[in-house]
């Protein structure tokens, strides 16, 4: 059997990483990976993990989510050299510390364009080749903030809600028409140098806050919390593991929460319609 190809955005380092890593390591099954990331320049990481998979099974390519031509590229050169697509994973995304009224409205829109927006256009990219195929997965990288919004990540919440409400509007849509299975991932807290840097110089975030009262309230949040992150993060490795067995399931969910303490987190939001526990969020790590 051919492999089957697939384009992962995001790979310089942490979850896109260890995705990509793990699909071309495998040997059961055969992948072949266009692992791409923003700027080739952070490629360093990301060869040396693949070891001898690179330019075998493994491509790097340069691919911007928030730049439609390098999209069509990289999508065109995989056409080009497969005639197919068969798998896209939508990892790329970035995080930060909200300080609410003090976070420009730039920032707001860059963070929505590469965390929403880059998921469509990388969507709408790969959809004519799987229409045709009448075959293809999409998975979108979430996080439990696309569920609950997580305090002092109001702008990343809002990009995670916004990728799951158009995810599921669209599943079953594409699963009848085309064959096409949509699958949302959510991870809780994963060990990524993005989640050591938000949960590490707190100092460093609380500068953003120009408000006293807002700064207080998110250091103590922030310190309660670190103990509980630690305790239940998982590892790449994990997320990619479940993301190889996502994409090689016959029928595959339309939502995974990736450990037991993410999916009571969400359980225990939608068991009360009026969803008042949200407002004791930062009560529950006691600041
Ligand atoms: C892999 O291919 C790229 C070009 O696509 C090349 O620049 C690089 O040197 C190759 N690396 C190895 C280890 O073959
Ligand atoms: C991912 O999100 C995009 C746009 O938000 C959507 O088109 C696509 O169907 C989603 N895929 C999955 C697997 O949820």
């Amino acid at each position: 059997m051919a492999p089957q190809v697939v384009l992962i955005t995001g790979c310089s380092a942490g979850i896109g990483l260890a995705t990509a890593v793990c699909l071309a390591a495998e040997k059961q099954h055969e992948f072949k990976v266009y692992a791409t990331m923003r700027n080739l320049g952070s490629k360093g990481k990301l060869e040396a993990a693949a070891g001898s998979s690179l330019n075998k099974t493994l491509f790097i390519r340069e691919l911007d989510v928030t730049k439609q031509d390098t999209i069509s590229s990289v999508v065109d050169e995989i056409l080009r050299e497969n005639g197919r697509i068969d798998v896209l994973v939508n990892n790329a995304g970035f995080s930060g510390v909200d300080a609410i009224d003090k976070r420009s409205i730039e920032w707001c829109q860059s963070l929505m364009d590469t965390n929403y927006w880059g998921v469509v256009r990388c969507t709408r990219a790969v959809l004519p080749p799987m229409k045709k195929q009448k075959s293809g997965r999409i998975l979108n990288v979430s996080s439990v903030s696309g569920i609950l919004g997580t305090p002092f990540y109001a702008t990343y919440a809002s990009s995670k809600f916004a990728v799951e409400g158009f995810s599921e509007s669209i599943a079953a849509v594409l699963r009848d028409g085309y064959n096409i299975r949509v699958s949302i991932v959510e991870p809780g807290p994963v060990v990524t140098d993005l989640m050591t840097n938000l949960v590490t110089n707190l100092e460093e975030h609380a500068a953003g806050f120009n408000d006293d009262k807002l700064k207080e309230m998110y250091l103590a949040q922030a310190k309660n919390m670190q103990p509980i992150v630690d305790m239940v993060a998982q590892s790449t490795n994990e997320i990619a593991k479940l993301h190889l067995e996502i994409i090689l399931s016959e029928n595959p969910h339309l939502r995974y929460q990736t450990s037991p303490a993410m999916t009571k987190m969400v359980a225990d939001k939608l068991k009360d319609p009026t969803t008042d526990a949200l407002l004791d969020a930062l009560k529950q790590y006691g600041s």
